[in-house]
């Protein structure tokens, strides 16, 4: 793909180089024309997926959203899930799709080209894309994510609510609980942020970028959802990431409140350098994160697509990490 004779992008102006990052932008795409993102080639996609590469979420009754549970689509097919998501309140997260299926692959290739082509300083890595298929009025909670991220809408509509990505809706200390835990969904959240918050809808289509970090929530329409997430880090964002581990060991692990966010100089090279002695201690954000993950409790209902069939409990003790 090239940013002149098939742009992925296709309202983009140079006016958006100049804001990308710095503002959200909601550009024009063309990603769900692909026959990679068509129902018939998610459904074979689905029906392929490693059982430990996507999440399937079950979301319990309207409003409680403590109530998530982790599933399986057991022996369903592809289009039946895609059915059974259109009908209950389930989303799966189809993780790493570019290291599972190569055509995906090159599509985000493409699409991280086509931005280099058009922002010859925006030199990222590890990059990532995700696809997310979502019930008719799902919801995604106020979080904010560590990476670059863009969401691209492919099919159905929904809500993308942005806030500002300072205090109060953004403290340090989030950003550190997240770099060492993983706890994106336990940001503390008050009503009252809504006053601050831009509401963007999302079509196919349309695509959002934001400014790093910033706090968002998501609210499906009433009809099925399909979006593409990407992630990408970049020299800067991975200094970041740097500072928010450090911090978070030192405010929880030594009872110091850290002073400095600062990306170069003696505190963050310290930072780097503790972290790497501490890499492989248990309370690093590899053991939380596998520690934080739910137990698979149920399946899809072939015979009653949209419900749930319970597993039988398994007595799991908890594994070493
Ligand atoms: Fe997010």
């Amino acid at each position: 793909m090239s940013a002149t004779q098939n742009p992925v992008f296709t309202d983009w102006t140079p006016q958006h180089a100049e804001l990308f990052k710095h503002q959200p932008l909601r550009l024009a795409h063309r990603l769900h024309e692909s026959p990679l993102f068509s129902r018939a080639a998610l459904a074979s996609l689905i029906e392929n997926y490693p059982r430990k590469s996507y999440n399937l979420v079950h979301m319990g009754p309207a409003g409680q959203r403590r109530l998530w549970r982790e599933g399986e689509i057991g022996d369903l097919s592809g289009t039946e899930v895609i059915d059974a998501i259109e009908n209950g309140r389930i989303w799966i997260n189809l993780r790493d799709v570019r290291k599972i299926d190569r055509r995906y692959d090159e599509l985000l290739t493409g699409v991280f080209d086509e931005l280099k082509q058009r922002m010859p300083d925006f030199d990222t890595e590890n990059q990532g894309m995700g696809i997310l298929i979502s019930s008719p009025k799902a919801q995604v909670y106020y979080h904010c994510d560590l990476p670059g991220q863009a969401l691209w809408q492919i099919m159905g509509r929904k809500r993308l609510y942005l806030y500002p990505n300072t205090p109060p809706f953004l403290q340090p200390h989030d950003l550190e609980d997240i770099a060492l835990f993983g706890h994106e969904i336990d940001m503390p959240y008050q009503p009252w942020f809504e006053e601050h918050a831009t509401a963007y809808d999302l079509e196919p289509g349309q695509m959002m970028h934001w400014p790093l970090n910033a706090p968002h929530r998501v609210e499906n329409f009433d009809c099925l959802n399909v979006s593409m997430t990407m992630e990408y880090w970049t020299q800067e964002i991975r200094r970041k990431h740097i500072v928010n581990v450090g911090n978070a060991i030192l405010r929880s692990r030594l009872g110091v409140t850290p002073k400095s966010r600062a990306t170069d100089g003696p505190g963050f090279l310290a930072k780097a350098v503790m972290q790497k002695a501490l890499k492989n201690r248990k309370w690093t954000m590899r053991g939380a994160e596998k520690k934080g993950r739910p137990p698979v409790d149920f399946r899809l209902d072939r015979a009653r697509l949209g419900q749930i069939v319970d597993l039988p409990k398994v007595d799991a003790s908890p594994a070493a990490v």
